[in-house]
């Protein structure tokens, strides 16, 4: 199913018309954007297929079919319990970050991020005229753990929201439930408001326990982010979920959510939505086959080659994340080592503290593009 994909060169798909921008040439394997570079399922192409039968797309509003393909998707293979009316639509994660920033802090305030942790998460607090509060993981022979101790200390009046990568890009971590709760007692105590960017949630292979669905009480004090976009490959659909169950939270979000007016998405993300949704479950399980052993075969190959790289099996997301510090590269000679390999690799200083001397490289390519992955 997944040996070969089609191909993307002639789609405007950014991984590969920013190739000349990014890497100085067109002659490289784009592995940088978090998309797959496999054909999105059947069902989804279906869904919109069958869409395209009614010769009409005037405004449209996202059905509660699709929201209720969501809500039961959720509550069965992560336990979190959505509603409905605590549910808005978003284009995207980033919309939604942004937004949640805007309406819950103000100019100035500080915000949390744990680094190295996808670079939008900055972009996204200076953009705002916030400030950036790092609080890097800790790393111990490629594992990574929060660091509760720096945090606390860091912690101060200005500090008002927390954006947890959960699942964590690019570092790969499902963060267990007793380091979530750790985490819930800090912000809680110190009155920290949790974004929970949970958009690489059902690409686990192990459990993921959605930051709401700890307590009632952390429920309150949490927005989550939620998104079929990775999973199942439709991005440049612009569809997500912006869940936010605390009523004066909601309320607050609701003022600022009419005032920009996002719409209500288009009648093709509404169909591909609720599809992913209701018809995910197997191929998600032969997706996640599929990389597993593509990422296998990354580690065999940097074996028989005795190679300096080095990577930690992610435990969820598509991404590895390149320990190339045994290479003594400079992050700049060490972006055009895999240039000069025909690789075009995210930095990992692009990720922030803790990034020096990585490179990410996006796994999800077809058995036939594997091949040409020679590090
Ligand atoms: C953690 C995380 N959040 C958000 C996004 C972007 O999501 P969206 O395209 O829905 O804005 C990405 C994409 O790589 C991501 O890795």
């Amino acid at each position: 199913m997944f040996e070969v994909s089609a191909d993307r060169s002639q789609s405007n798909a950014e991984k590969y018309s920013k190739r000349q921008k990014l890497f100085g040439t067109n002659d490289v394997l784009p592995l940088w954007v978090a998309d797959m570079d496999i054909d999105t399922p059947n069902f989804v192409l279906n869904a919109i297929k069958k869409r395209l039968e009614h010769p009409l797309f005037g405004y449209e509003e996202m059905p509660t079919s699709a929201f209720e393909a969501q809500i039961k998707w959720m509550k069965k293979h992560h336990g979190l319990i959505l509603k409905r009316e605590d549910m808005f639509f978003s284009p995207s994660v980033l919309t939604s970050l942004n937004l949640s920033i805007q309406t819950f802090s103000d100019e100035g305030d500080e915000i949390i991020i744990q680094t190295p942790v996808y670079g939008a998460f900055a972009n996204s607090i200076l953009k705002n005229n916030r400030t950036v509060l790092e609080n890097p993981l800790l790393e111990n022979k490629g594992d990574y753990t929060f660091n509760f101790k720096d945090l606390t200390e860091k912690i101060n009046p200005k500090t008002k929201l927390l954006i947890l990568c959960s699942p964590h890009n690019p570092v790969g971590r499902v963060w267990t439930k007793e380091e979530l709760l750790t985490l819930a007692s800090i912000c809680l105590k110190h009155h920290i408001l949790i974004i929970a960017d949970e958009i690489h949630c059902d690409l686990t292979f192990q459990k993921h326990t959605p930051f709401a669905s700890l307590s009632t009480k952390i429920a309150q004090q949490t927005i989550t982010l939620l998104s079929p976009a990775k999973t199942f490959n439709i991005s440049g659909l612009a569809i997500s979920s912006i869940n936010i169950a605390n009523k004066t939270l909601k309320e607050q979000f609701t003022k600022n959510y009419q005032a920009i007016y996002l719409g209500e998405g288009n009648s093709l993300a509404h169909v591909a939505f609720e599809a992913a949704y209701t018809h995910g479950e197997a191929w998600l399980k032969l997706l996640k086959v599929h990389l597993l052993k593509n990422i296998a075969s990354l580690e065999q190959q940097l074996k028989e080659k005795k190679s300096k790289i080095k990577f930690k099996t992610p435990e969820a997301t598509f991404l590895l994340w390149l320990d190339c510090r045994a290479l003594h590269l400079e992050d700049e000679a060490l972006a055009q080592y895999f240039i000069d390999k025909k690789l075009g690799l995210s930095p990992g200083i692009t990720f922030g503290t803790g990034g020096t001397g990585y490179m990410r490289l996006n796994i999800a390519v077809s058995t036939k593009a594997l091949k040409y992955i020679k590090l």
